[in-house]
């Protein structure tokens, strides 16, 4: 049995195949994103012969759905399972009774980003890529130029001027060339494609390589093992690029064809910041696919994309699953940030923070029940954004400054 139940590539828009043996980017004809294809009765069978609990807790367990052919081509630094745990304290202050999140903070660099890094990588090493370059928001980048480091490639990473500085800090130590441009992910990104056409280099921008998407899918595996009683009835997620609803819709599909998960799909529910919502605006509207935002403004930095080039999968991946788009403001983002940590002792990023954000506004307009059971990913930990964080710490000199402390400690006694 081989390594990986990998076909073929099938562009997304206009389906022409093609091989995965060489170098691939986007479709050549229409410019959409490739998808990968898998003999799905290959890996249900070795599925069945080498049962998914008795192998090792990593994305890797799932090796027949990914697109590697050769172990031996493996670039990780150990990807675990990331957990899903009920949230207690803000279920009750929004009104439900079964609120769970899947945190993607504990994976190498702190975010989900790894995942697709992991995959990615290996692919392009087993691919013979000798170097690649990226547009990133921050985390993107910290994740590749982590694993780029572990496989010895060199990585070229351009983000906005006004991204978070610590996912930078983080590129340059692993050794990374990064630069800054003015602008958007939107203009890092045609930067990144000038430098790959006159170089020959690899684009691993969100869906110009097909291989990075098949990371991302593993969140949809995992939920699905994750939950063997049954799935949430909503899946919760903060959307930028896409790659993270497109991969979980993508796992649930694969799943189902396979048999291993029965009824229907948890609905897929994306959260946009409302100064960046290119993907809200269509689903309100009914259009297939979204228009570019032109002065995107959000704290959330992962979902300031002003334009996904898979939008129309995304939008494709809600309304087939009876979901919903869900933006929100920033002062709902900050307040979620501030909840989560007080009263779950829960810090997440601000895209994790406007993803529950959302789940509020949709369970006060109802149109999420009390008795649903709805699962929140928080992408990132809240470690990486603490430049920003809506926290202030006060001076002290003198006992009498722990007012607030002390009440506290006396309330508590009386
Ligand atoms: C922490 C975080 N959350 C969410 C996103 C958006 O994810 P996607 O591009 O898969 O929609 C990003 C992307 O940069 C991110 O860094
Ligand atoms: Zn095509």
């Amino acid at each position: 049995m081989s390594y990986s139940a990998l076909v073929h590539l099938v562009c997304s828009r206009c389906h022409k195949t093609a091989t995965p043996e060489v170098i691939q980017q986007t479709c050549p004809d229409c410019d959409a994103p490739y998808l990968c294809e898998y003999d799905l009765e290959r890996a249900r069978a070795a599925w069945e012969q080498h049962p998914l609990n008795e192998r090792p807790p990593t994305l890797w367990r799932y090796h027949e759905l990914l697109p590697l052919q050769s172990e031996e081509n493996r670039v990780s630094l150990y990807e675990p399972l990331t957990g899903v745990w009920p949230l207690r304290g803000y279920a009750k202050k929004v009104g439900l009774k079964h609120l769970y999140v899947k945190d993607e903070g504990i994976l190498p660099t702190g975010s989900f980003k790894a995942r697709g890094a992991s995959v990615g990588l290996s692919r392009a090493r087993e691919l013979g890529v000798r170097a690649f370059a990226m547009p990133t928001n921050g985390n993107a980048g910290a994740a590749w130029a982590a694993y780029a480091a572990r496989a010895k490639i060199p990585a070229l990473i351009i983000l906005p001027s006004d991204a978070p500085r610590t996912p930078r800090k983080e590129m340059l130590a692993y050794g990374a060339d990064v630069f800054v441009v003015d602008g958007t992910i939107g203009d890092a990104g045609r930067l990144t494609q000038a430098l790959c056409k006159a170089y020959g280099v690899y684009d691993v921008s969100t869906l110009r390589e097909p291989y990075r998407l098949e990371g991302k899918k593993t969140m949809g595996l995992e939920i699905a093992e994750q939950f063997p009683d049954g799935l949430p009835d909503a899946i919760v997620y903060p959307t930028g690029g896409g790659a993270g609803v497109i991969g979980i819709h993508r796992a649930l599909l694969q799943l189902q064809a396979m048999g291993r998960i029965q009824g229907p799909l948890p609905k897929m529910v994306i959260v946009q910041a409302q100064g960046c919502a290119p993907l809200v605006r269509a689903f309100e509207q009914g259009k297939r696919v979204s228009e570019s935002i032109e002065h995107p403004v959000t704290s959330a930095f992962g979902m300031r994309v002003p334009k996904a080039l898979g939008d129309f999968m995304i939008l494709e991946a809600v309304r087939e699953t009876g979901g919903t788009a869900i933006g929100v403001s920033e002062r709902q983002i900050a307040d979620a940030r501030r909840q989560l940590a007080e009263e779950d002792g829960f810090f997440v990023c601000p895209e994790g923070a406007a993803a529950f954000a959302g789940v509020e506004t949709l369970r006060a307009s109802g149109w999420l029940k009390q008795k649903d059971r709805v699962l929140v990913v928080n992408t990132g930990s809240g470690l990486k954004y603490t430049d920003d964080a809506p926290f202030d710490v006060p001076h002290a000199s003198h006992i009498g400054d722990f007012a607030r402390f002390i009440k506290r400690v006396t309330n508590d006694r009386a």
